[in-house]
């Protein structure tokens, strides 16, 4: 499909196209292996594309996390690393950051975001406790289960329906969040565990009006609000764009706004960050300050690198400035878009509206034939790393994972891959042939079989498990 066909969404508009912020100084060759060699290394990685090589991956969009391109001022950043043990300097210059865009008071770093959510989880459940979110995420879940918790669903119906064009599909249901309160007594949850874009959803928003109604709610009961600021930056992009008064305000504005109803924030900067490792824990209540402190030491390092080298948060603080320019961010999630309307105009079934870090495929509609239980998105998350060398992730049955009291799959109403965009890292031609592998990947959807799971790891299964083709 040539480029011209194509509009972008400028010309839709009637205005000339945009571009990138950025000009490209340094690049990374890759290339793509023939489909013998793709099909003897699906077959390796037991059609898993958590288990491939990267270097037999030719366009690589498992994920958005770490995968990111560090600017030159990031890369510069390195050769400041201070890499004493205690108090290096490069902590400060974080912990100033994090203070002043996102105004929480005490910062915790860790060497990633699940680092954080662990010691979050450890810091305020107790066991036979509730904690009510906005959809679960894999790793989130998993600590708070492994603390003693529940979790429980409140994001709103329109979450779970891939076709509703809801403009802020991560919204909390105030009446399922009060409905949980009446059922179990607001001393029995810990907290409301708030995600910005909510990535099993499909990187859907959470707006400014919700998280004041939540704090006002919150606030009658005495129940903290956490949140799992990952990819707020896009949160707050989509803020921008759709809530009525913000369309005038500069990101990185309302993002403070957001942060201020809530109360402390655990954060995977390889996602938002620009960066390839980090994370943080950052609250306001200094008990929980102090909690989080105790336990940083014996998981992940001392309190002034958390597991990231003096070098690593220099360029996570300067990585964090640069994630919350409004520029930075109209081109990252127009990419994102370009993609997803390149699949729309040829009517393949996606995640609407598009998310701010990857187009979701909706492989239950495409592999309409395939019962949940011969694993449809995982299937076809293998079918296109055949067809193209493109490698995707599932997020359906696999990564939902068995319920913990029965043992039994948990189906999710969401069947999907994702293809999920790294930022600063591909271009517009990359996008192309992702669209048009997918479409050959959908032109032939009948003749999909399905697979099934040979190999199931006790935890977070979709990263190791093992599938074997059907017929
Ligand atoms: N929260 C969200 C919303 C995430 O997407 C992730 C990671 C985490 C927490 C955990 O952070 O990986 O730094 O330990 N998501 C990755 C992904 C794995 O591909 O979406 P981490």
């Amino acid at each position: 499909m040539p480029h011209t066909v194509h509009m972008t969404m400028g010309q839709q508009e009637g205005r000339r196209s945009w571009a990138e912020p950025w000009k490209i100084k340094m690049v990374e060759p890759i290339r793509m292996i023939s489909r013998e060699e793709r099909a003897a290394a699906l077959a390796a990685g037991g059609y898993n594309t958590f288990l491939l090589r990267s270097e037999d991956v030719y366009i690589d969009l498992l994920t958005d996390s770490g995968t990111s391109a560090m600017s030159d001022r990031q890369w510069a950043g390195l050769m400041l690393g201070d890499e004493a043990y205690a108090g290096s300097r490069n902590f400060y210059h974080l912990e100033e950051a994090v203070q002043s865009y996102y105004g929480y008071k005490h910062l915790i770093p860790t060497h990633q975001g699940r680092g954080a959510e662990h010691l979050i989880s450890q810091a305020l459940i107790r066991p036979g406790t509730y904690i009510p979110g906005n959809m679960y995420f894999t790793t989130t879940r998993l600590h708070q289960e492994l603390a003693g918790g529940t979790f429980v669903d409140v994001i709103i119906d329109e979450a779970h329906d891939p076709a509703s064009q809801h403009p802020f599909k991560g919204n909390v249901d105030l009446d399922k969040l009060q409905a949980l309160i009446d059922k179990v007594g607001a001393d029995n949850i810990p907290y409301v565990s708030l995600a910005g874009t909510v990535n099993m959803a499909g990187g859907q928003p959470v707006s400014m009006a919700n998280v004041k109604a939540l704090r006002q709610l919150c606030d009658r009961y005495g129940i903290p609000i956490y949140l799992d600021a990952t990819r707020m930056a896009e949160n707050v992009y989509f803020i921008q764009e759709r809530e009525e008064g913000y369309q005038h305000t500069p990101i990185a504005a309302i993002l403070r706004e957001f942060c201020d109803y809530t109360d402390g924030a655990w954060m995977s900067s390889k996602k938002d960050h620009l960066v390839n490792i980090g994370g943080w824990l950052a609250v306001n209540d200094p008990l929980v300050a102090e909690k989080a402190r105790n336990m940083v030491v014996v998981y992940e390092g001392l309190h002034t690198y958390g597991g990231m080298a003096g070098r690593d948060m220099e360029a996570l603080a300067i990585g964090i400035g640069e994630s919350l320019q409004d520029d930075h961010m109209r081109a990252r999630v127009g990419q994102v878009r370009y993609l997803g309307q390149l699949l729309m105009d040829w009517g393949i079934p996606i995640v609407q509206p598009v998310g701010g870090h990857a187009i979701f495929l909706d492989a239950k509609k495409i592999y309409e034939h395939l019962p949940q239980d011969l694993f449809p998105a995982q299937t076809l998350a293998a079918a296109i790393y055949l067809d193209s060398g493109v490698r995707t992730m599932e997020r359906g049955i696999v990564s939902a994972g068995r319920d913990p009291e029965t043992g039994d799959h948990r189906h999710p109403k969401l069947e999907l891959v994702r293809v999920t965009i790294p930022r600063r890292v591909y271009t517009q031609a990359h996008m192309d042939v992702v669209a048009e592998s997918i479409k050959a990947v959908y032109d032939e959807r009948k003749s999909a079989m399905g697979l099934k799971m040979v190999y199931e790891p006790a935890y977070l299964r979709f990263f190791q498990a093992r599938f074997e083709p059907i017929g």
